[in-house]
C-alpha cells in the first residue's frame, strides 16, 4: 500500500528540499509514498497569473481566490479519490500524535497551503474536509505545517522505519514522553550513563526506561498523564 501527498501551493520550491533528506527521501524512494506539488499559479485565468485578491468589505491583506484552488482540486480530484482534503491554518485542530496515527493509513491526501490573509472562505466550505493547526503561533504560510504533517505521517508508514529507529518508542506513543538515551562513552569527563543500562539485564532495563518515561512525563508534561 503507497500513500500519496498532493500539496497545493503559491511557493513550491519553499517545499521541496525536506523531501530530499532522510526519512521522507527514504520512503519516497522504497515507493512508499508519492509526493507531488503543485504551483498554484499554474491554475489562473489571468494574465498577471495573481493568486489573490482585496477582501470584501476592506481590511489590510490580501485574500486568496477560489477559482485556482478549485481548478486544481479538481482536476486532482478527477484522477483519483482522496481520504481528506486539508487545509493548513492556525484556527484547525491542533496536529497531534493520535491525529498522525489515525491519518498515516490513508491512501490519497490533498495539503491546501494558504497565504496571507488566507483562502475565500467559499473554499474551506466547499473543498476542505479538514483543517489542521500545527500549534498556536501564526506562519507566514502553511507551507512549513505541511512538511511537518507530512513528516509526522510518513514516518509512520509500515517499511519506512527501520526496527533501530521503529516509532513504537517515541515520545507521545501511549501518551508518554521517550526516556533519555546514551551512547558511548559509559564516561565522559566523569559523567556516567546510569549503570542499569550497563548491566545487561534486559527486564530490568525496560523497568528503568518505563520509570524515566513517566517521571519525565509527570515533570514535563502532566497534562499527558490525565
Ligand atoms: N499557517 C499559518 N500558521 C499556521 C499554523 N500554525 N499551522 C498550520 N498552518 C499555518
Amino acid at each position: 500500500l503507497k500513500m500519496r501527498i498532493d500539496i497545493i501551493t503559491v511557493l513550491p520550491e519553499l517545499l521541496r528540499s525536506p523531501f530530499e533528506a532522510s526519512i521522507m527521501k527514504r520512503a519516497i524512494d522504497k515507493g512508499l509514498v508519492e509526493v507531488h506539488f503543485h504551483n498554484l499559479r499554474d491554475y489562473t485565468l489571468n494574465k498577471q497569473k495573481s493568486v489573490d485578491d482585496y477582501q470584501f468589505g476592506g481590511g489590510a491583506g490580501m485574500v486568496m481566490m477560489i477559482q485556482p484552488i478549485d481548478d486544481c482540486i479538481a482536476k486532482l480530484k478527477s484522477e483519483r479519490d482522496y481520504d481528506e482534503v486539508i487545509y493548513m491554518t492556525p484556527d484547525g485542530e491542533t496536529l497531534n500524535q493520535q491525529m498522525a496515527n489515525r491519518m498515516s493509513s490513508f491512501e490519497n491526501i490533498i495539503i491546501l497551503c494558504g497565504h496571507y490573509k488566507g483562502v475565500d472562505q467559499r473554499v474551506r466550505d466547499q473543498f476542505i474536509t479538514k483543517e489542521i493547526s500545527i500549534g498556536d503561533y501564526v506562519l507566514s504560510g502553511g507551507e512549513l505545517g505541511a512538511i511537518v504533517l507530512s513528516d509526522a505521517l510518513i514516518r509512520l508508514i509500515p517499511g519506512v522505519l527501520s526496527d533501530e529507529t521503529s516509532a513504537l518508542t517515541d515520545s507521545f506513543q501511549d501518551n508518554l514522553l521517550a526516556p533519555p538515551v546514551y551512547t558511548r562513552p559509559a564516561e565522559y569527563k566523569g559523567w556516567k550513563v546510569p549503570d542499569v543500562l550497563l548491566s545487561g539485564h534486559a527486564a530490568k532495563i525496560d523497568k528503568w526506561r518505563e520509570d524515566m518515561a513517566y517521571e519525565h512525563t509527570k515533570n514535563r508534561r502532566p497534562d499527558l498523564l490525565e
